[in-house]
């Protein structure tokens, strides 16, 4: 367990990195201090050999109620532009390259809704509460909202969501393949699901999962063609590691591999 402020850490299971989200008072509020632990605990665990797989999330109420509004409101232009405000919001995606996983109950809002949209895989509660709300603060989404929404259900319902700042539910982010799962139950019950995945991804060769996760998203930014290509490479770079030929020669001796994560 980790010392920080807002956030917690554990590894509740072999290979797991749990990052809880952890600042009850304002609803998690991603402040930027808050952002500076996360992306520290973040790359501590890319960083530890360890560990194959990461999970971020919040509490009962909320995942996280978006960026922190109080810390927000006397910012003048010149200040957001001249420091960059919330570039550290770019790391997990920018930078992490090991699995991240969120277990979202609760409030998925503004800077939270785009938190979840960060990462890799996303499991909720039926009656999460996901949105982007930044409209009616007379302002718009930051954190890659209008971007990661709008490729993932399309142009005139994230139009729809951005332009009225209505929320949607858990359910309907299942529907709509924002969601891998969505679970019954609460908090606890989607981190379960979210651990069991955590567990299986661990337990995989680390090259081969960092790889897998890489090239998936290569195809949120290349043509079909480029994407391809590049999946390619890597699949051919991958005859190069000890872990292609340790699950390959155990698949063939019907024995379980025993991975070198080389
Ligand atoms: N920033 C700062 N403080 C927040 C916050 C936020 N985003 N969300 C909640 N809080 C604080 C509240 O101010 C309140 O603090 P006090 O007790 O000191 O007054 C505390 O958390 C509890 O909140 P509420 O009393 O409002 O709780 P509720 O259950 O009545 O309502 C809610 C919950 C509907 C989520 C409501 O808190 C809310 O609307 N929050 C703001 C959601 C929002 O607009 N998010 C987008 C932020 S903009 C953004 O994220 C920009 C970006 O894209 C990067």
């Amino acid at each position: 367990t980790g010392s920080y402020e807002h956030i917690l850490t554990s590894t509740p299971k072999p290979g797991v990195g749990l990052i809880t989200i952890n600042r009850p008072k304002a609803l998690n509020a991603l402040c930027s201090p808050l952002f500076v632990e996360l992306n520290e605990a973040l790359s501590k665990y890319d960083n530890d050999k360890e560990i194959g797989a990461i999970i971020i999330t919040g509490s009962e109420k909320a995942f996280a109620a978006g960026a922190d509004i109080k810390e927000m409101a006397p910012l003048s232009f010149a200040a957001a532009y001249n420091d960059n405000f919330i570039a550290p919001w770019s790391h997990l995606a920018n930078t992490i390259r090991k699995p991240v996983i969120a277990a979202v109950a609760g409030h998925a809002l503004g800077g939270g809704c785009e938190l979840a949209l960060m990462c890799d895989i996303l499991y909720c509660t039926a009656n999460a509460n996901f949105g982007q709300p930044e409209i009616k603060l007379g302002t718009i989404p930051g954190g890659g909202g209008s971007q990661r929404l709008t490729r993932l259900i399309g142009k005139s319902k994230a139009m729809e969501l951005i332009l009225t700042g209505k929320n949607f539910s858990g359910k309907d982010a299942g529907e709509w393949g924002v969601a891998a799962q969505v679970v019954d139950g609460g908090k606890d019950e989607v981190l379960e699901v979210a651990l069991k995945t955590a567990e299986t991804i661990a337990g995989y060769s680390r090259v081969a999962t960092v790889a897998a996760k890489e090239v998936v998203n290569k195809s949120q930014e290349l043509s079909l063609k480029e994407g391809v290509d590049y999946e390619r490479r890597l699949f051919h770079a991958l005859f190069g590691s000890k872990d292609q030929t340790i699950g390959m020669t155990a698949f063939a001796e019907k024995k379980k591999p025993e991975w070198s994560n080389e």
